[in-house]
């Protein structure tokens, strides 16, 4: 998709769509207050009204976008507006889009963020898709005042897009193309962004004692790895770092404690926690953030096998802490256990925040738009909460009650890897916390958020979301940048 800011009176070229924002109590004249009567469209949020361009107007189409009350008008109503006529024109058979605003710089910007992000798509194995089936956009224009202003706004929007866009393919990707050893690979890549990538084997695994992680993926033919990424953007090199660390579950069958095989499918999207960290760290660095920041991917696949891990096993963690195996489907907190550990170890991190698909109970708790929030930090959890409610990406505060430390107490070992259907997601944080040794911490369980279908944003197409890379870069810009 080529995007660019144009002058408001500049020419369109042909196969054109004007889509206008407009506002509630909006007046119209002649033929579109004609059309605009003989609709329901009222300018309210969201709504969009599509017609052949009245008489006299320029291009093909007219696409009314309502954006609701013209006080209220912000940086998301703008984005959303934009997205909203991306999806109506993909299917006209147009080629380019003009988006009509008047306003600040940031605003047009925003309109080409939401642009950009609507016109995701993850189309890489379709070999017989028919032209008029395919979105026939290939061209965005967004009026701006000071066209330069607005192309400066939009220089640390695209490098966010840039992030969100390397998730969501990472997730979209099959589990028999991206498996751990392809997933490091391809984080490797990001040193042309100017990060620093170590991907770690199983000798060096072992080495190190990771044998929670290393368990999960016993049963793979395929190597686990442990992807670390550090971004070194603050003016002070040796200033103390932030952290995050992903679930890269890239195929989690539940192991020997098989899953049922109706949806089994939608595991290979339990690595969205680290394509998460991933698009953050490519987002960071895309856009040179003054931060110093450590990204630490656990990258396993959960198979049954000959060799896989068993229910009854007890392991022994690089915290020295050991864990009875109730059920090998409660996996990723095994991955995070050695992967949080090791974080805080080596980097002595201000605070570490995990991301991760990790329990099905936070979708029945939450529904799709809400993620979980569990911290044992304050202030860090406040940080991430302002930080959702700015991107417009759901997050929700959990209890981390010491009561329910009970239900993960083992018989043989310090604790168990399940604490039963009570309270699920709960339980698995508190096993998380057991991993953090004090440091300030928030884990987000996302197995509510990482992949929505149907979508219920406009700049999210059905699939593969990105959840958290927006939050997170907003989180890290307006707090922790020097
Ligand atoms: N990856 C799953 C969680 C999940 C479920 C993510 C559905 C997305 C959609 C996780 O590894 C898992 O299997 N969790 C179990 C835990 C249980 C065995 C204690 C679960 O949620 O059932
Ligand atoms: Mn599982
Ligand atoms: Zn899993």
């Amino acid at each position: 998709m080529d995007i660019k800011f144009v002058a408001p009176t500049a020419g369109l070229p042909a196969k054109a769509a004007v889509a206008r924002i407009v506002f509630e109590g909006d007046a119209y004249e002649g033929p579109l207050a004609r059309a605009v009567a003989a609709s329901r469209f009222t300018g309210a949020k969201g709504q969009t009204l599509d017609i052949p361009a009245p008489e006299g107007l320029a291009g093909e189409r007219l696409v009314l976008l309502g954006a609701g009350k013209r006080d209220a008008f912000n940086t998301l109503g703008a984005e959303h507006a934009a997205a909203s006529a991306y999806n109506t024109v993909k299917a006209t058979g147009l080629e380019t889009l003009r988006v009509e605003l008047s306003g600040s710089a940031e605003l047009s910007a925003y309109a080409a963020l939401g642009v950009r992000l609507a016109s995701y798509r993850f189309d890489k194995y379709r070999t017989k898709e028919a032209a008029d089936k395919k979105p026939s956009v290939v061209r965005a224009e967004i009026t701006a005042v000071d066209t330069d202003a607005a192309l400066a706004a939009f220089v640390p929007l695209a490098a966010l897009a840039d992030g969100i866009s390397f998730t969501r393919d990472l997730v979209s990707e099959p589990p028999n193309i991206l498996f751990p050893v392809e997933f490091a690979a391809r984080v490797k890549a990001l040193e042309t962004l100017g990060l620093e990538v170590e991907i770690l084997g199983e000798p060096e695994m072992i080495k190190l004692g990771m044998g929670s992680l290393l368990a999960v993926g016993q049963g793979s033919i395929r190597e686990s790895h442990l992807a670390v990424i550090k971004w070194y953007g603050a003016a002070n090199k040796s200033d103390q770092p932030i952290a995050f660390v992903g679930k890269g579950v890239c195929f989690d069958t539940g192991g020997i404690s098989i899953k049922p095989a109706d949806g089994m499918e939608d595991m290979k999207w339990d690595m969205g926690g680290a394509g998460a960290v991933a698009g953050l760290m490519h987002a960071l660095a895309g856009r040179k953030a003054k931060v110093n920041a450590i990204g630490i991917l656990g990258l396993v696949e959960n198979m049954p096998d000959g060799n896989a891990y068993r229910p009854g096993d007890v392991l022994t963690s690089m915290s020295g802490q050991t864990i009875e195996v109730i059920n090998t489907d409660a996996e990723g907190r095994l991955v995070l256990a050695d992967a949080l550990w090791y974080c805080q170890d080596r980097f002595k991190p201000k605070f570490m925040v995990d991301l991760a698909t990790l329990t099905g109970a936070i979708i029945i708790a939450l529904g799709n738009d809400y993620a979980g929030c569990f911290s044992n930090n304050d202030e860090l959890s406040a940080n991430l909460l302002a930080a959702s409610a700015a991107e417009n990406e759901g997050l929700w505060r959990m209890p981390l009650p010491a009561a329910y430390e009970k239900q993960i107490e083992s018989m043989i070992a310090d604790m168990k890897n399940t604490g039963g259907r009570p309270g699920g997601s709960i339980t698995a944080a508190l096993f998380l916390q057991r991993y953090v040794n004090g440091v300030p911490w928030a884990h987000l369980d996302i197995a509510s958020t990482a992949w929505k279908k149907p979508s219920s944003v406009p700049t999210s197409p059905d699939g593969a979301t990105g959840y958290g890379v927006r939050l997170l870069n907003r989180m890290v810009q307006d707090k922790y940048e020097s």
